[in-house]
């Protein structure tokens, strides 16, 4: 694993590399070539002027040349040579006269006619030389040449560029080490982090990770807290939901190795009775099949990974359906189902599950339901959604159980849901029906008494059912 803090540092070192080079370099170098421009211009120029008085002169040699310089007040070269156009030395401040000149920019300035300059920074000393023509009507009548030495502007840039240089190391090593500690704090927290991360996978989902600041990694944290609390939750219920479930399958299967054992052991028991208890043993088994069916048809509403695939039904249609199948229970309970049905209730949805949703709600109405009452079914198309509602005159259900009715094997009144073949899972899947295809569920009181269920879907666009 390349460490993060090891890439962050060798970047932050590579940065400051690159700035403190520039640092110590272009400074130096433009204020070095400022000096030596300037000495460009002045050495050109005292050169011109030297070059231009000595051309006036008809004869020269070193007593008229040195009359001239003095004349001029021309001073503080380390080295002023004159020659004819041969290269002779006809002056020199440095060397002897009537010898020819071994510099070559002299010969060059001959030659060429060209003034050279020559400008040189060395270690401790700026040292330019320049070399120009001297001519005299049209034609060169030989050269110049003056060398400065200059030690002391040499010696404040030298200066300048330690100074830099000790600078740089300071501030270098600072902005270096304030990198490490600020990098080594990130990375506590991010630690921290990943071992909060740790304990929760191992199973802790109780476990809040201590959020400090506000910045990104607080925000990380955040998310992470929130994570582990949907897990939390989701753990919950499905510890919940397991013992549920088991407990909602013993107990048939109880009753069937009961009334099993008892036949058994009762050889003598005559035929009726064997019947009976057969016949019950058959409906405990159509309990255990119809709890287990609706199991399944949860958990496929709960597996995210199979896609539902919504198509247009109409629920008037699916409405009627449903009521072939329970007006022959609502007759046995003697209660009378009015029905209120709107045409063009299309939604996107599938078949099955609108029947579900209203199979079930319409099968609650009527088991919950008191002899001689009633159950109103309602089915409109408002504005943008379509709206059933199911009212019943039957017992209503108590305000504080209202929240969890439609929690998987909720029931209000245990003995009478058993009684009348209930499994409690019925609610929950009408809930997770409808919220899967987009709509909304309420349950209210009915006035005078009786329970309420509206459930809101969205009406199908004119694309969607492709008409
Ligand atoms: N229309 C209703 N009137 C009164 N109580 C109801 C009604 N619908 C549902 N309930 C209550 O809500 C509980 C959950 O309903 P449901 O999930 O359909 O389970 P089941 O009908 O199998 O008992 C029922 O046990 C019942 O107590
Ligand atoms: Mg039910």
């Amino acid at each position: 694993m390349r460490s993060l803090r090891v890439q962050f540092i060798a970047f932050v070192t590579v940065l400051l590399v690159l700035l403190l080079v520039l640092l110590n370099t272009y400074p130096i170098i433009s204020s070095r070539d400022a000096v030596l421009e300037e000495k460009r211009s002045s050495l050109t120029g005292q050169a011109a002027v030297l070059s231009s008085s000595l051309s006036s002169l008809d004869r020269l040699n070193r007593e008229s040349i040195a009359e001239v310089l003095r004349f001029l007040d021309i001073g503080g070269f380390s080295r002023i040579l004159v020659t004819d156009d041969e290269g002779l030395v006809l002056y020199d401040s440095g060397g002897p006269t009537g010898v020819v000149t071994d510099i070559p920019d002299v010969y060059t300035a001959i030659t060429r006619s060209q003034t050279v300059f020559h400008p040189l920074f060395s270690d401790s000393a700026f040292s330019c030389g320049i070399a120009m023509p001297m001519s005299s009507q049209g034609a060169i009548t030989g050269a110049v040449y003056l060398c400065e030495h200059d030690a002391e502007r040499a010696e404040i840039i030298l200066s300048f560029q330690s100074r830099i240089r000790t600078l740089s190391v300071v501030i270098g090593s600072f902005a270096l080490l304030t990198a490490c500690l600020f990098m080594a704090l990130i990375m506590r927290r991010l630690r921290e982090l990943v071992l909060s991360m740790r304990v929760v996978a191992a199973g802790d989902y109780s476990y809040r990770h201590p959020i400090r600041g506000q910045d990104e990694i607080a925000e990380l944290g955040a998310e992470f807290n929130l994570l582990t609390e949907r897990l939390e939750s989701t753990e919950q219920q499905r510890r919940r939901f397991v013992s549920d479930a088991s407990h909602e399958l013993k107990t048939p299967l109880a009753s069937i190795r009961l009334l099993a054992d008892s036949i058994v052991q009762n050889e003598g028991m005559d035929p009726a009775t064997v019947r009976e208890f057969v016949t019950d043993i058959g409906n405990e088994a159509q309990r255990l099949q119809r709890t287990t069916e609706k199991l399944l048809s949860l958990s496929r509403l709960d597996d995210t990974t199979v896609k539902l695939t919504p198509e247009p039904v109409d629920v008037k249609q699916a409405a009627l359906d449903a009521l072939v199948f329970l007006r022959p229970l609502a007759k046995e309970r003697q209660v009378h189902i009015h029905s209120e049905l709107d045409e063009g209730c299309v939604v996107m949805a599938t078949q099955d599950h609108i029947f579900q949703i209203i199979f079930n709600l319409i099968e609650n109405a009527i088991k919950y339901n008191v002899p001689e009452g009633s159950v109103i079914l309602r089915l409109q198309a408002l504005e943008d959604t379509v709206q059933l509602s199911v009212e019943d005159t039957g017992i209503g259900i108590p305000e504080e159980d209202r929240p969890n009715i439609f929690s998987r094997f909720y029931r209000v009144d245990k003995a009478r849901s058993r009684e009348a073949g209930g499994s409690g899972l019925g609610l929950s899947i009408v809930h997770d029906a409808v919220l899967a295809y987009g709509g909304s569920i309420t349950v209210g009181q009915n006035k005078p008494q009786g329970s309420r269920f509206v459930v809101s879907f969205p009406l199908a666009t004119p694309e969607e059912t492709g008409i």
